[in-house]
């Protein structure tokens, strides 16, 4: 049996089950239990190293955390009496190495610094993971709309026939605002990777400790400063999971359409059956449960933001106990977030998109008359405001023919448009989706010429994030291999 050192002192033990079921934060600690052993070995060596503690200490500790590193924290540390992972595991390495040796580790910290750097350390993995399956998703759209550049389809505003695009041109703009997403969360990570050890509780400490190496051999940028800010922010996990929340609404949007093209009035999509659940009465349905639980993800991590910020607000400097409360939603953000884009990959990969259907459903609404309107503008130099009220007039009487053209422009504009050279062949040019395609060509359009130069810039963004992804990743593992070898190195 464990003692709980920590409140032996100053409380009395016994305490109903209620409370110290609900005082702890053992079940969300899991998440962090790993990061508080690298935090344990960083200040430890640190430690050693100013000669606040002796050689005896740090030998007779570091095996043990060792021990814990490499086999993994016994179930005992998490026993909820403990309140958190970070009394659990001193209670531990004291049971295991004497009062005296053990209770040397705590020295110049307190849990205030110690959380808020295991947070940091854990959310630094979790949104580099983020990060990746986001690399991966831009890949896949990327690489559909390689495939889908001449797959002609309506495009929509008002969810009303608008006027025609491509499927590539629809999914670069989703692989778009996924890259801000990703600078989002660059910016992000860039901020959470500084260290705020050695703040201790709030006002740091007097002794000799040294904040720069703690920093740099737990592979954290710099140290947060102000130790008062280092214990108290939680404005850097507020962001984390707002970049989710604003991500995961792009993401149920996405859902949203293939929820809309795969049903049976739209069919342009064919969901894969593993992305798809059927009913337990209705033998024929196929179902888009997939897509409609990752709608509904979004609204859970934008719950937790909402969570996040009502705790946040109000909690006067520095560490409060709520902030405890605060780091589950971060957690749920972050993961769901993740998970939703490496599921919205494959479902994406393993749609069958019906392009004939789409192509068919392209120039219908009348969805080219914009086309028409630029061209009276262009050919016989009226004001678009003009054409637009022709083309509309037109339209209202339900075609676009020649005639029907004809006597729009003499009621609008008391103007014969066959008279300045307006012929069937122009009209029938401007209504062909393809044509209207093919014109916008400015950086950005639908046409596939612009869609390639589009397609391929994205490309070397995306390579480019790539790259940056592999070097920060790249050096967290260096300063993370390379603390644990130097705890090794220190065992005789
Ligand atoms: N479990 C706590 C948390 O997550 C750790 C810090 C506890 N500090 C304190 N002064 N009670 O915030």
């Amino acid at each position: 049996m464990v003692r709980d050192p920590l409140r032996e002192g100053r409380l009395g033990t016994k305490r109903p089950t209620g409370v110290v079921e609900f005082l702890s934060s053992m079940k969300a600690d899991r998440m962090i239990a790993e990061a508080d052993i690298l935090v344990d070995i960083a200040h430890l060596l640190m430690l050693r190293r100013q000669g606040i503690v002796d050689g005896k200490t740090a030998e007779t500790l570091l095996p043990a955390l060792l021990d814990l590193y490499d086999e993994g924290i016994p179930e005992e540390a998490f026993d909820d009496r403990f309140e958190d992972i970070h009394a659990g595991i001193e209670a531990y390495l004291i049971e295991r190495a004497g009062p005296d040796i053990g209770g040397r580790l705590h020295i110049g910290r307190s849990r205030n610094d110690e959380v808020a750097t295991c947070i940091r350390i854990r959310l630094r993995t979790l949104l580099l993971e983020q990060m990746e399956a986001l690399l991966q998703l831009r890949r896949v759209i990327l690489d559909m709309a390689a495939e889908h550049r001449e797959s002609i389809m309506p495009g929509f505003t008002h969810l009303q026939h608008a006027q025609p695009t491509t499927l590539a041109h629809h999914l670069l703009a989703y692989e778009q605002a996924f890259g801000r997403d990703f600078s989002r969360l660059q910016g992000s990570l860039e901020r959470v990777n500084r260290c705020p050890l050695g703040a201790a509780a709030l006002a740091s400490t007097g002794y000799p400790i040294d904040r720069e190496y703690t920093s740099e051999i737990l592979g954290f940028s710099a140290p947060l400063q102000n130790t008062m800010d280092a214990v108290s922010a939680r404005d850097d996990m507020l962001e984390a999971i707002a970049i989710s929340a604003i991500s995961m609404s792009t993401v149920s949007r996405l859902a949203e359409e293939l929820v809309l093209w795969s049903t049976g009035f739209v069919q342009f999509a064919t969901l894969d059956d593993a992305y798809s659940s059927t009913s337990s009465i209705m033998p024929q349905k196929k179902n888009p449960d997939v897509a409609e639980i990752m709608r509904a993800k979004a609204g859970t991590v934008s719950g937790a933001l909402m969570s996040a910020l009502s705790i946040m607000k109000g909690l006067p400097l520095s560490y409060d106990r709520d902030l405890q409360e605060l780091t589950p939603h971060l957690w749920t953000a972050v993961l769901e977030t993740k998970r939703a884009y490496m599921l919205l990959a494959e479902m994406l990969a393993t749609t069958t998109f019906h392009t004939e259907r789409m192509a068919e459903e392209a120039g219908k609404g009348f969805s080219t008359a914009t086309e028409l309107a630029d061209i009276i503008v262009r050919e016989f130099g009226i004001s678009f405001r003009t054409a637009h009220g022709i083309v509309g007039r037109a339209v209202r009487k339900g075609s676009l023919s020649l005639e029907t053209v004809e006597e729009a422009a003499e009621e609008m504009a008391s103007l014969s448009l066959r008279d300045l050279g307006l012929s069937e062949k122009m009209i029938e040019e401007a209504l062909d989706p393809r044509y209207s395609i093919g014109v916008r060509n400015v950086p950005g359009g639908p046409a596939p010429s612009a869609v390639d130069t589009h397609r391929e810039m994205r490309g070397t963004a995306l390579d480019a994030d790539g790259d940056w992804w592999e070097h920060f990743e790249a050096d967290l593992d260096r300063a993370i291999t390379r603390l644990v070898l130097a705890a090794r190195e220190l065992v005789p």
